[in-house]
């Protein structure tokens, strides 16, 4: 067993076609190379289904990349967890920068999220991170602190121990130019430190992400970090040799 999580986050990219074309190219190769590290796919919702049927025997997990924290009503254009859950899901995305951004998704609303998929015995991946004016500020912990905080409050450790977190530094997404081992490095630990202070050591041992322009060259560098336990890949991540050489790469760190 591996402890690497290798999660792809598709965006809104790929249309029904091309994401099972994606991830049949992934997993034929994963049926014949099994992986011993976890491998995640999030399509986006109109393929979640299909791709599951292309994947199944091959180890591939299912993963949204977002959900509506209510179970059903007059929520016009929402999806609900238990809706993911009947076509296989078990990872759900919550807090992604994009959807706090672009969305106006706020701490609370992402703190109700996580409970909700918590509830459902699904598994939230929590994203955290910083911009790069709150970083220049001094103000990364500060901030991500507080991301942290908000998000979980209110939630049990023994609940919060089965959160995955991925540390996604705003500035490092979809820009071409990770975060530097250093920089990483240095987050991650303090995560992990700050988890454990705040919630304890069954929390401290969650698995913490790196998201922000991890591709098939910079991976092996960023994941052989001791607090980092896999990587959220977007870009690289639909590109299937640069996804299967992640995995392989996480493979043999393992
Ligand atoms: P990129 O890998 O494209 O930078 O995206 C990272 C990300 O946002 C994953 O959730």
């Amino acid at each position: 067993m591996s402890k690497f999580l290798i999660a792809g986050n598709w965006k809104m990219n790929t249309n029904a076609f091309e994401a099972e074309k994606l991830s049949g190219y992934v997993a034929g190769y994963l049926k014949e190379n099994p992986a011993r590290c976890e491998v995640l796919m999030c399509p986006p919702f109109t393929s979640i289904a299909s791709v599951g049927e292309t994947v199944k025997g091959s180890h591939i997990k299912l993963g949204a990349q977002n959900c509506y924290h209510e179970q059903k009503g007059a929520f016009t254009g929402e999806i609900s967890i238990n809706m993911l859950r009947y076509i296989d899901v078990t990872y759900i995305i919550i807090g992604h920068s994009e959807r706090r951004k672009i969305f106006g998704e706020t701490d609370e609303l992402i703190n109700k999220k996580i409970k909700a998929v918590l509830d459902a015995e699904l598994t939230p991946v929590f994203c955290i991170g910083e911009t790069i004016d709150e970083r220049n500020a001094g103000k990364t912990y500060e901030v991500i602190e507080k991301q942290i905080t908000s998000g979980l409050n209110g939630i049990p450790a023994e609940k919060i121990a089965k959160c995955v977190i991925a540390y996604e530094p705003v500035w490092a997404i979809g820009t071409g130019i990770s975060a530097t081992p250093e920089q990483a490095g240095e987050a991650h630990t303090n995560i992990r430190s700050f988890l454990k202070d705040k919630y304890g050591e069954e929390v401290s041992a969650i698995k913490l992400l790196y998201g922000g322009s991890m591709n098939e060259k910079n991976c092996r560098e960023l994941l052989s970090l001791k607090d980092v336990d896999g990587g959220l890949i977007g870009g690289a991540s639909i590109k299937g040799d640069s996804f299967i050489e992640i995995i392989r790469s996480a493979d043999e760190l393992s």
